[in-house]
């Protein structure tokens, strides 16, 4: 069934717990689609995870825009939410509408998400009244790491708590349909999801909140620079494709790949007649 955003709503005054996982293309958003997920993120973490960037200050639009399209033709149930990038929207509400746009109709997006709270409120109010629905994401917001000074759990002083709790009422009240926690401790997130109407998103949050999300190659093992703590293996899919890879290089040398079934044929009548 379409997931769309009333399957949020409806997920959490039921209590069920909602899932999404990053897809940067086609083949994995078709994987994860046909597994059931909820919803597919085309996160800008494609700066780091597809692109080798060490941050996400350098995704641009046309990077979103290009792999969320892939994505969207990939997932027939998922919701698509796309990121909007680095000052695509902090820049202004007109920007912020423009470049929303942009990925629903570029794109095929279903939703976008941007980062930020009580700051960026205008901006979510500007993309909901055009119709576009907008999932928030607060807590460590990778976007402003150079401003945190690194990858850093949030929220842990009460100074930083009230703001999180705060950020996270705004941008309900601003229109966001859910919002992404990420390195928040588990019982400020286990707060802010029983104050809130709208889902939470845990990334390194605790299993209090409305629904869970991962980075696709952090949770197969395919992404080695850095493990977070919150991170699951559940495979290790880096280690069976390199595995691959040396039996290809081992077969190709010995001439075994391509055998007799992975050939064409053709017929020696025609061979004869070649001159
Ligand atoms: O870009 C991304 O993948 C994200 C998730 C980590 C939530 O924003």
């Amino acid at each position: 069934m379409k997931n769309t955003v009333v399957t949020f709503r409806q997920a959490k005054e039921k209590g069920e717990k909602l899932t999404m996982l990053t897809a940067y293309d086609y083949s994995t958003a078709k994987l994860i689609d046909e597994a059931g997920i909820n919803s597919i993120l085309v996160g800008d973490s494609l700066g780091n995870v597809i692109l080798g960037y060490e941050d996400t200050i350098s995704v641009t639009m046309e990077d979103m825009i290009h792999h969320g399209a892939a994505v969207a033709r990939g997932a027939k149930n998922a919701l698509v939410v796309v990121d909007m990038p680095f000052m695509s929207y902090q820049t202004s509400v007109y920007d912020a509408v423009v470049n929303a746009g942009r990925l629903m109709k570029e794109a095929r997006a279903g939703a976008v998400k941007l980062e930020g709270g009580k700051e960026v409120c205008p901006q979510i109010q500007g993309i909901v009244q055009a119709g576009i629905p907008v999932m928030a994401h607060l807590g460590l917001t990778p976007q402003s790491i150079h401003a945190f000074g690194g990858f850093k759990v949030q929220g842990k002083t009460k100074a930083a708590a009230q703001k999180l709790l705060e950020d996270a009422r705004a941008v309900q009240e601003a229109g966001a349909f859910a919002v992404v926690l990420e390195c928040v401790p588990a019982k400020l997130a286990d707060m802010v999801t029983k104050e809130l109407e709208i889902s939470t998103i845990g990334i390194g949050a605790g299993n209090v909140c409305d629904g869970q999300v991962l980075v696709y190659q952090d949770m197969l093992g395919m992404f080695s620079d850095f493990t977070p703590k919150f991170v699951k293996k559940f495979a290790n899919v880096g280690e069976v494709m390199k595995e691959a890879f040396l039996f290809y290089k081992k077969e190709v040398a010995e001439g075994s790949f391509p055998a007799k079934e992975h050939e064409y044929t053709i017929s020696d009548d025609v061979l004869e007649k070649l001159y």
